[in-house]
């Protein structure tokens, strides 16, 4: 079964082409970075007109891509929820376009759920299995039993994760975009420099939980105050320690989670998974089976949208054409183990 994966849902203008949710023909990702890059984060308006006039550029050259023609397609995966709105809508109203001309099914996709499938594009992976999403505007720690089925154990009480990354770039002016540029200074900054604070949230209800304003606002407003004797404040420094501190909050809640649950397999995915010290730690948890996506498959992409859409439209979930998009989801259901 080929799907066709569309992903509009913010700033990168995607489609892929995924035969049975696992073979990945074509991964195409037009992205818009240089063109928010003047304003440090992405603006919505110009990124709905941009997905516009790319996105039929950008299918066409998923299918030259996957050799096949647009009458092969069994079916289309689009992300409709949560994200942009007016971005949304571009690849939503494609899809629908596309799905009628067609006569193929099409399904509208979460986002957040897809991210945590993409490491199933590369993997066979049995469940249950501990998954970990952290991206740009999430930060979930999940018991994960199927590819719809999603306990949430925790998840941030404010910031997203990736949120931070982003914020703390933009204030000290490290580059666009501020996770990547985190990275690459952090690699040359030494983690011990600042001594910044960790959230304490330990009990009951929040004991998976996790947080990053505090963390936030210690490194742009107090950072005075966490320098440890001998170090300089140098970006890289403070690249690093904000950095392994951001890491070392999510893999800490991990390991209890693996402790408390007895799952020894943890699922990694979301943007915020292209850090090189989250890879690193998460690969060094002791007894723990570990995966994570691929580069191009931890940012936005289509592939992860055909991947899980694929399960949708076989399982005949599909939507209406009244389907529309949704800039947010209600909340995963929370229990704890
Ligand atoms: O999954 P994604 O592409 O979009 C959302 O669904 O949000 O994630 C984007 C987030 C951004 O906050 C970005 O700063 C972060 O992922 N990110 C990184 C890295 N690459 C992207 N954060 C830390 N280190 C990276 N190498
Ligand atoms: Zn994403």
């Amino acid at each position: 079964m080929y799907v066709l994966g569309i992903e509009s849902s913010c700033d990168e203008c995607a489609a892929s082409i995924v035969k049975d949710g696992k073979t990945v023909l074509s991964n195409v990702i037009a992205t818009q970075i240089e063109l928010h890059k003047p304003w440090q984060g992405v603006v919505p308006e110009i990124a709905s007109r941009l997905h516009t006039r790319w996105i039929r550029s950008v299918v066409e050259e998923a299918l030259t891509e996957a050799d096949i023609d647009k009458k092969d397609i069994d079916g289309i995966a689009v992300t409709n929820r949560p994200g942009l709105v007016g971005s949304l809508l571009v690849g939503l109203s494609f899809a629908k376009g596309l799905a009628w001309s067609l006569d193929v099914p099409f399904a509208g996709v979460d986002h957040i759920r897809a991210h945590l499938y993409a490491p199933h594009l590369e993997n066979d992976i049995a469940y249950p299995y501990l998954g970990l999403l952290v991206s740009g505007g999430h930060s979930v720690i999940a018991v994960v039993k199927g590819f719809d089925d999603i306990q949430v154990l925790g998840t941030t009480i404010d910031d997203a994760c990736g949120e931070a990354f982003d914020k703390i770039a933009k204030h000290y002016e490290l580059g666009y975009p501020g996770g990547l540029a985190i990275d690459r200074l952090a690699q040359k900054g030494d983690p011990r420099a600042f001594r910044f604070p960790s959230p304490n949230l330990h009990k009951g209800d929040h004991q998976y939980d996790v947080s990053y304003s505090g963390l936030k606002t210690a490194v742009i407003n107090q950072l005075d105050q966490f320098i440890n004797p001998g170090y300089e404040p140098t970006k890289e420094n403070i690249a690093a320690s904000f950095q392994k501190r951001a890491v070392d909050i999510l893999v800490k809640k991990v390991k209890k989670a693996v402790t408390d649950t007895g799952i020894k397999r943890v699922v990694a995915g979301g943007g915020v998974t292209a850090n090189s010290y989250m890879r690193s730690s998460l690969a060094a948890i002791r007894d723990v089976e570990c995966y994570y996506p691929s580069l191009e498959y931890c940012t936005d992409n289509a592939a992860m949208i055909a991947g899980i859409g694929y399960h949708y439209l076989k399982e005949g979930a599909v939507s209406g054409w009244d389907e529309n998009a949704r800039a947010r989801v209600p909340s995963f259901k929370r229990g704890y183990p």
